[in-house]
């Protein structure tokens, strides 16, 4: 979910409404409002920001606070009774909650018993009026009644409370899902992250876990849940207005694809040195004796940034000689993982806010593991948490589907395993200075990629009526099979599988007829003449192949039914172009098949509970 909130001299509903479309990525099944001007005016509908915008013409607006939300469900369907912020039920406090309460069951049951009624099917109500049931027995002290409230609260929460009787204030808690605070003058603006913020000031507070703010235009207050004040630690913000809009683009995620020229290099920029052949990650570079002694490294990550972790399981065996275990987060936390010292975890997260990979890492370094992030969002829970580690740079990603941000996490963990391996001596100097001329190489061939989008296009439509589909490939570019399948279902709502292409035998074979088009991954490396076998296997069962393959190659060409021909690179660095066209390939499909393919139904960019 997404929030926001604002405090200040301005009109608080446009600021309010601008952040929430730029949240809404992060979820967008409902959306609501609160306004504070003599009294609480909600307003919350379900859908998009937009049709809460809509629902708005003609109602009363004005008011310098306000809250508001975008909502991706967790506890009760997508409806407008559903949708926060919440009321109370004296109507005196308005809430909105990103995360989940996992004891709201019992409060609900002792509120039940106190003669609360509810209007929704959320744990957010029940927080609110656990809340409001302290505050009025406290003489009307919101911040004491929350302070109170969290202590009994079990799990995570980022919290926007206003109240009439103190019209100028937002009040704010956070555990486990993020919250930034900007600083203007005689204005703050509050929300989950700064890209609703950058347009009116650099300086921002991240709010740390246990944190309660009580904001004021003029004031800034933070303290613990103990009561104590802190000191907000003002950071500033690195980020342009430019890379949140669309530029030109018809949708982020195309925006985003052809972004990536620009993003791998700057990933590489200050890194990668191909003249000398060197490579320099600050975030490591302390750690590089301790990571070279590890005997394992577990990766562990959700979604897209799973399949970066499993490229580079390929990249670090091969090249660091250490070996490598890919979990998902959501797996490893609840499995007692056995963590051996000298272990060392390596957190995959575009956002940094994936609750489950917060916590399993959470986990891991409890029990003495290091914590290498490799992150997208400068700032983030994840990379604070790290203890090394290497951003990715790709900066800002609002299409849900992931793109440049899993090209930016391909490039720097190939910077990090060329790294560790050169200093551990497990490839040879020549072998190094391979790589790092081959990986500048990189922006350069995505751009030739990029050329044939309309190439790209004209398969698209060719395959958009399918309601199957099998993307295959092996070794480093298994994953990158993954990937494929993964990006074309959430963009096209297509079926897809993504598979080794040997393993198909094993089951999915049985699904080939005319019908079902299979995406090979077939660029040349030592497993090229195997793919060319699998490819003769599907067109024997009639199935339709479409191939990614590199200039020069005269074979596949002559069995696929359609060919992507793609700069070829170094085994070792393929994945990182191969996965460009396929990206391309889903956009094209979901296009042709009117979906939203910056806001895939059912889906959130930033998954912040687990
Ligand atoms: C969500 C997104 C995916 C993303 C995954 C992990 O499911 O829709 O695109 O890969 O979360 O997110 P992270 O921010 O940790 O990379």
């Amino acid at each position: 979910c997404g929030i926001v909130g604002y405090v200040g001299t301005r009109q608080a509903y446009p600021v309010v409404i601008k952040g929430l479309k730029r949240l809404e990525y992060r979820g967008y099944d409902s959306a609501g409002i609160a306004l504070l001007n003599g009294g609480i005016k909600l307003y919350k509908k379900q859908g998009k920001v937009a049709d809460l915008e809509n629902y708005t013409i003609g109602k009363a607006l004005d008011g310098n606070t306000a809250i508001g939300h975008t909502r991706w469900a967790t506890h009760g369907e997508p409806s407008d009774a559903n949708a926060h912020p919440h009321l109370s039920g004296s109507g005196e406090i308005a809430m909105i909650h990103n995360g989940i309460i996992e004891n709201y069951a019992s409060l609900k049951a002792d509120l039940l018993k106190k003669g609360y009624h509810f209007n929704s099917d959320t744990d957010t109500e029940v927080l609110l009026n656990f809340i409001e049931d302290i505050y009025k027995n406290n003489g009307g002290n919101l911040e004491e009644a929350l302070r109170i409230a969290l202590k009994r609260v079990v799990g995570a929460y980022c919290i926007l409370l206003i109240e009439t009787s103190h019209p100028d204030t937002i009040i704010a808690a956070r555990k486990g899902s993020p919250l930034v605070i900007g600083i203007g003058k005689n204005e703050h603006f509050l929300a989950s992250d700064a890209t609703p913020i950058v347009e009116y000031t650099k300086e921002v507070v991240y709010v740390n876990d246990y944190e309660i703010a009580i904001v004021k235009p003029d004031e800034l207050i933070l303290k613990n849940l103990g009561n104590e004040k802190q000191t907000p630690f003002i950071t500033k913000l690195d980020l342009e207005l430019d890379t949140i809009e669309k530029g030109g683009y018809d949708h982020f995620m195309l925006k985003e694809i052809f972004e990536q020229p620009k993003t791998i290099l700057d990933c590489l920029r200050g890194r990668l040195n191909a003249e000398n052949g060197t490579i320099q990650v600050s975030g490591i570079e302390n750690y590089l004796d301790e990571i070279s002694k590890a005997n394992r490294i577990i990766i562990i990550a959700c979604g897209t940034s799973w399949h970066a972790g499993l490229v580079a399981e390929y990249i670090i065996e091969e090249t660091c000689r250490i070996p490598v275990e890919v979990e998902y987060a959501s797996e490893f936390r609840y499995r007692n993982p056995i963590i051996h010292p000298g272990d060392m975890i390596i957190a995959i997260s575009q956002s940094g806010e994936t609750a489950d990979t917060i916590v399993a890492i959470e986990k891991a370094k409890e029990q003495g593991a290091i914590i290498m992030g490799i992150v997208n969002v400068v700032g983030s829970s994840i990379a604070r948490i790290s203890q090394t580690g290497a951003y990715t740079h790709a900066g800002p990603e609002i299409g849900v589907a992931s793109t440049k941000a899993f090209t930016g996490q391909l490039a720097a963990l190939m910077l990090v395993a060329f790294k560790i391996a050169h200093h551990k001596q497990t490839i040879t100097e020549e072998r190094y200075r391979e790589l790092c001329a081959e990986l500048a190489l990189v922006p350069g061939k995505v751009e030739k990629i990029l050329e044939q989008n309309d190439s790209i296009k004209a398969i698209a439509e060719t395959l958009k009526d399918s309601s199957d589909a099998l993307f295959l490939g092996r070794g480093y570019n298994f994953p990158i099979a993954l990937e494929g399948a993964l990006k074309l279902k959430e963009i096209s709502y297509i079926h897809a599988e993504g598979y080794p292409a040997a393993e198909m035998k094993h089951g999915p074979i049985a699904l080939v007829d005319e019908h079902l088009p299979v995406i090979f991954i077939a660029t040349k490396d030592i497993y090229h003449e195997k793919i060319v076998s699998n490819m003769q296997e599907i067109k024997a069962r009639k199935g339709r192949v479409i191939a990614v393959i590199n200039e020069g190659d005269e074979i596949t060409p002559a069995i696929a039914d359609g060919v992507i021909t793609i700069p070829e690179a170094d085994e070792i660095i393929a994945p990182i172009l191969n996965v460009v066209p396929l990206q391309l390939l889903s956009y094209h499909i979901g296009i042709a098949r009117g979906c939203n393919v910056d806001m895939p139904r059912n889906l959130a960019k930033s998954v912040t509970v687990e």
